[in-house]
C-alpha cells in the first residue's frame, strides 16, 4: 500500500535526490550483515517475500531453515532455495511446518531448528510471516480483527520471546558471533491509509516492540542486532488474497504505488540489512514516509533521517489536502459504506 504524491513532484525530485545519498554512502561500507556460514530462519517463507529472502540468504552462503503451515508448498520452496546455494557441500537446508500464531508455536519452531542445527540457535531469525485483510472496518468482523494480531503482531513478539530466551540465556551472552533479529512490518504503520484498520495497528505495534527490545537488550551487552523492514505493495500471491476484499477507495488511495516483485523487495530489505539500517524501507515512496513517521524509534543515520524529516514536515501540508480529499470525494461519490458491493 501506499499513497499517491501526484500533487508535489517538484519536492519529490529534490528528496528523491536526497534519499539517494544515504544509499550512495551505503556502496562504500562493509557489509553489516554477512550471512556466509550463517544459519538463518525465516517464517512465511514458502512463497512471496519470505521465499525471495530464504533463496537470497542462500545465495549468500547461509544455511536456510524456512517456516510454514504448508509442507507442500514448503517443499516446492525449499528445492528452490536449496538451489539457490552458493556452496552446496556445505550449506544445510530445512523446512518446518508450523503456524506461529498457535500457542508455543515459535517455541516449537526454535526447539526444531536448534535440534536440527546441533545443538546451536540459528544466528539470524527475521520473522515475514504475516497478511492483510483490507476492508471498511465496521463491516469487518470480531474475529478478523484478532486474527490480523494475531498473524502479523503475535508471530513477530512470540517468535521475540522464543529466539531471545536462547541468545540471551545466562550461559548464551557473548557466544557464537553477531545475531540479527529482524522483523517485517509494512509502510502501513507509517501511513494506515482508509482500509487498513484491522491490518496497520498490528503493523505499528511491530515497530514499537522493535525500538523497546532493542533498548532493553542493551541490558544484556549481548552482540544482538534488531531490524525492522516496512515493505510497501508486494506483488505476491497474498496481494491477491487482499485484493479479494480491498475497498474500492483503499485502491484509489494506493494508485501511486506500482508495488514491487517478492525478489526486489527482498533484495531492497536484504541491501538496507548490509548497510547497517535499523528501520529499512524500499524505494521511493517508503523513504517518504519513514521520513514521516522516526518518532523516538533509533536513526540510521542521523544528519540524514534529520533532514529528510524537516523536509517531509513540509510536504505533510499537502498529502492530507490530497489523500483525506480523496476519501471525502469518494464517500460523496458512493453513498453510505454499508451499501458498498459486499466483499469476501
Ligand atoms: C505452552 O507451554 C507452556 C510452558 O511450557 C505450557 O505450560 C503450556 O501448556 C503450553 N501450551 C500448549 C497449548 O501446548
Ligand atoms: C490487485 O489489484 C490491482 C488494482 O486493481 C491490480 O493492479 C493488481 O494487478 C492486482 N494484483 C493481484 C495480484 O491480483
Amino acid at each position: 500500500m501506499a499513497l499517491d504524491l501526484g500533487i508535489w513532484t517538484i519536492a519529490s525530485v529534490v528528496v528523491g535526490f536526497l534519499v539517494l545519498i544515504p544509499s550512495i554512502m551505503g556502496l562504500f561500507g562493509k557489509n553489516k550483515f554477512d550471512v556466509n556460514g550463517k544459519t538463518v530462519l525465516v517464517t512465511g517463507a514458502s512463497e512471496g517475500m519470505g521465499r525471495s529472502v530464504a533463496v537470497q540468504l542462500a545465495q549468500r552462503g547461509a544455511s536456510v531453515i524456512i517456516v510454514a503451515r504448508n509442507v507442500g508448498k514448503l517443499e516446492e520452496a525449499l528445492d528452490l532455495v536449496k538451489a539457490a546455494a552458493s556452496n552446496p557441500s556445505s550449506q544445510r537446508f530445512q523446512y518446518i511446518s508450523a503456524d506461529v500464531t498457535e500457542e508455543n508455536g515459535s517455541e516449537r519452531v526454535i526447539a526444531e531448528a536448534i535440534a536440527w542445527n546441533n545443538g546451536q540457535a540459528p544466528d539470524v531469525v527475521w520473522c515475514v510471516a504475516g497478511s492483510a485483510h483490507p476492508s471498511i472496518y465496521l463491516e469487518t468482523s470480531r474475529s478478523i480483527k484478532r486474527q490480523q494480531m494475531d498473524i502479523n503482531y503475535w508471530s513477530c513478539a512470540d517468535m521475540a520471546q522464543a529466539i531471545l530466551s536462547e541468545w540471551l540465556a545466562p550461559g548464551a551472552v557473548g557466544k557464537g558471533g553477531q545475531k540479527h533479529l529482524i522483523f517485517t512490518s509494512s509502510v502501513a504503520a507509517f501511513y494506515p491509509l482508509a482500509g487498513y484498520a484491522s491490518y496497520a495497528p498490528a503493523k505499528a505495534a511491530i515497530k514499537c516492540l522493535s525500538d523497546s527490545l532493542a533498548q532493553e537488550i542493551l541490558l544484556y551487552g549481548a552482540d544482538i542486532k534488531m531490524h525492522t523492514v516496512f515493505p510497501g505493495t508486494i506483488n505476491s500471491p497474498g496481494l491477491i488474497n487482499e485484493n479479494k476484499t480491498k475497498p474500492g477507495i483503499t485502491f484509489q488511495l494506493e494508485e501511486g504505488d506500482p508495488g514491487l516483485t517478492p525478489d526486489d523487495m527482498a533484495a531492497g530489505s536484504i541491501k538496507g540489512l548490509e548497510n547497517g539500517e535499523y528501520l529499512i524501507v524500499v524505494g521511493f515512496l517508503g523513504q517518504i514516509m519513514r521520513a514521516a513517521c522516526w518518532g523516538c524509534s533509533p536513526r540510521n543515520n542521523w544528519l540524514w533521517d534529520t533532514f529528510l524529516s524537516w523536509i517531509i514536515a513540509i510536504a505533510w501540508f499537502f498529502v492530507p489536502i490530497d489523500m483525506d480529499g480523496k476519501v471525502r470525494k469518494y464517500g460523496k461519490k458512493h453513498g453510505h459504506p454499508s451499501t458498498y458491493p459486499k466483499k469476501n
